[in-house]
């Protein structure tokens, strides 16, 4: 129905939360696009890295952002049209992408390509700002967190299944600093939304969270 308005689910949370692999389990279940924008502030970041764009240079920053030649196909990240899936799960990308991410410019560079996503039959979006400053006004709003150890746990398995090196300590003290920037800074801070459900997944498993999801999307008022 081209006519109705186009439903979003948003999925914020801080870094490993686990937000990445409930959000597109929720997509994959009702047929929904799926949005990463964590992967476009990475794909900025390893783009400007293999530059070597100096921090301070934010047009240069926005600019990479505004210019990003990204597709995805399935599973698969595309920078160019290089295969990057894995290059930008790297920490070294991922320390950079929060550290742009906290440049308004950059930010704004971005939104446009954020609101695209939203497609029939609908949308689920997870990062940082869904729910707060891409989509104010989708129909269900989720607020994933997890404990620090939970999460370092989480971080551990996905790099090193990735053939990334790995050491839990450094993990969770990285962990904290870039929760702490993503939470502290200015523009677009990570934070739940007015309304979002919050929902602590340390002890449960990604079914289990996407089940909850679901049944809230259940009971939500289409938009
Ligand atoms: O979700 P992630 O770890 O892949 O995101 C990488 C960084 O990108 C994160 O530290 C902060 C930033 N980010 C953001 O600022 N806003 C979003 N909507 C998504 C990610």
């Amino acid at each position: 129905m081209p006519n109705s308005p186009i439903p979003v689910i948003t999925i914020d949370g801080p870094t490993a939360s686990g937000k990445g692999t409930v959000a597109q389990k929720v997509a994959q279940h009702l047929g929904f696009h799926y949005l990463d924008s964590g992967a476009l502030y990475r794909l900025t970041a390893l783009s400007v890295l293999r530059r070597n764009t100096p921090l301070d240079d934010e047009h240069a920053l926005a600019k990479a952002a505004e210019h990003l030649h990204c597709h995805f196909n399935g599973a698969h990240i595309f920078l160019a049209n290089e295969d990057v899936t894995n290059d930008i799960r790297a920490e070294a990308v991922g320390n950079m992408a929060s550290k742009i991410a906290a440049i308004p410019t950059v930010r704004q560079a971005l939104y446009g390509l954020q609101l695209s996503f939203r497609q029939h039959p609908g949308l689920v979006a997870d990062g940082r700002d869904m729910g707060t400053v891409i989509f104010p006004h989708a129909a269900l709003k989720v607020f994933l967190t997890a404990s620090v150890e939970a999460r370092a746990q989480r971080r551990y398995k996905q790099l090193i299944g990735k053939g990334f090196s790995a050491n839990m300590e450094d993990l969770s003290k990285d962990l904290t600093e870039r929760d702490a920037r993503d939470s502290n800074r200015s523009s677009a801070p990570l934070k739940a939304a007015p309304g979002a459900y919050l929902l602590d997944t340390s002890a449960m498993t990604a079914d289990q969270a996407v089940e909850q999801i679901l049944s809230w999307h259940a009971a939500a008022k289409p938009i």
